[in-house]
């Protein structure tokens, strides 16, 4: 069926501007414990006593300024912010929710809504409640029932504040930190807990989705999903295990839950048997802006609004950044408008181009918004303090924010609609 998309530009400007569909979500993205600070009754926190992850200790503060964060955000012209919800805080007993807590998030939410920034709340964003370990976590039997009932809990306290709920962020990697690699809390090397970690997680999500939508059916739930972009060299068994990493790593999951948007987080890309070398930034990671493309197109087969939850760079002195997202974004907007790229590509008149979009043939991708991840330096797992993702520059000192220039490169993004 095809997609009616409006666009909000005259046909003049196609061949100088690139806009996105009107309506566009565009913001940026945290997490409470990488952001919030003075969380001890997790598990990571637990970890850092002993000695076997870096310490969050009062990260940016945001648990008290982040009106002061919001406003900032707001100044960036972003009109959506993506953050979440701890769960150690809302429910630090089993079965026993801490309504002060609850109230916090009721008063963030507000403030994100004063300042006409639509929230993305995500439920689990990888830190678990000590009782919830002790129980054995995600292997313990009622697992999926108890992450349900926290999720029903918040959304009957706050879903009136929030229209979309992720409840899950990146499934597969904190699992796979957690109980393959071994990395993460709770430093485990068992495949075979790995995989029963990730289908405990389907179920939890599952159950999830019914108890909220029993509160609202009206709210919107997907999860965050970190998707990696496989290819191979011509090797017919590096073709072989990209064709199994993309369905296990970038499929499995997200074909096995109910879901009313895609929530997709984009880092990585890898191509078996390839020896090419690409630009990369302070974690060493490659900077390969394409794969985002090859990501979206993989995900238009699930005919869901797609919402990019988190894609961003660790770059301290900010020469990289502001390139980062303007190329992702070309590579996002080609994604939604194969229309307009195509012509770009044939030589079609925009004239014609202009005619055929605003007659709503358009076979693109359904993506609805962008989160740079992350809105202010934070704590970044086991690297700690030093990897620096943010638009805004943390002094972890003096606790000052200082917005540095990519954030205005992205911010001109956010205001015209377009790249
Ligand atoms: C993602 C995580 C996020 C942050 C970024 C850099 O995988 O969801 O919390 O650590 O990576």
């Amino acid at each position: 069926m095809a997609r009616q998309v409006c666009y909000n530009f005259n046909v003049e400007d196609l061949e100088n501007k690139k806009y996105f569909p009107n309506g566009f979500v565009w913001g940026s993205a945290t997490a409470s414990y990488q952001v919030e600070g003075g969380i001890e009754n997790n598990d990571w926190a637990q970890a850092a006593r002993d000695g076997r992850v870096p310490a969050a200790g009062r990260a940016c503060d945001h648990y008290i300024r982040y009106e002061e964060d919001f406003d900032i955000a707001k100044s960036l012209s972003q009109n959506a912010h993506r953050f979440s919800i701890e769960w150690a805080r809302v429910e630090p007993e089993e079965g026993k929710f801490d309504e002060v807590a609850i109230e916090h998030y009721r008063k963030v939410l507000q403030a994100l809504r004063d300042r006409g920034l639509e929230p993305f709340v995500t439920l689990y964003h990888w830190t678990l409640p000590l009782w919830f370990v002790k129980k054995g976590s995600w292997l313990a039997r009622d697992s999926h029932e108890i992450f349900g009932r926290y999720c029903g809990h918040v959304v009957e306290g706050l879903g009136d504040s929030a229209k979309f709920w992720i409840t899950i962020n990146e499934p597969l990697v904190f699992s796979s930190h957690g109980y393959l690699k071994g990395n993460w809390p709770p430093f485990k090397k068992n495949l075979i807990s790995w995989l029963r970690v990730v289908s405990k997680l389907i179920m939890s999500h599952n159950v999830a989705y019914k108890k909220i939508k029993a509160v609202n059916p009206n709210l919107n739930i997907g999860v965050a999903k970190h998707n990696i972009n496989f290819e191979s060299n011509k090797n017919p068994l590096n073709w072989l295990l990209s064709r199994f990493m993309i369905w296990f790593w970038n499929h499995h999951f997200l074909k096995s839950i109910k879901q009313d948007f895609i929530g997709l987080n984009y880092y990585f890309h890898r191509k078996f048997g390839d020896k090419e070398k690409y630009e990369k930034n302070d974690m060493g990671w490659d900077i390969y802006p394409k794969g985002i493309y090859n990501v979206l197109i993989e995900l238009k087969k699930y005919s869901k609004p797609i919402y990019i939850t988190e894609n961003g760079l660790a770059d301290a002195v900010d020469t990289k950044r502001a390139k980062f997202i303007k190329e992702h974004l070309q590579w996002v907007l080609r994604a939604i408008h194969p229309v307009r790229s195509l012509a770009h590509a044939s030589g079609v008149s925009p004239k014609d181009l202009g005619e055929a979009t605003s007659n709503g043939v358009n076979d693109g991708v359904d993506v609805r918004g962008y989160f740079y991840w992350s809105l202010l330096d934070n704590f970044e797992w086991a690297h700690g303090f030093d990897p620096r993702f943010g638009l805004v520059e943390m002094n972890y000192d003096t606790l000052e924010r200082k917005i540095r220039p990519s954030a205005y490169e992205y911010k001109k993004i956010c205001e015209s609609n377009s790249i």
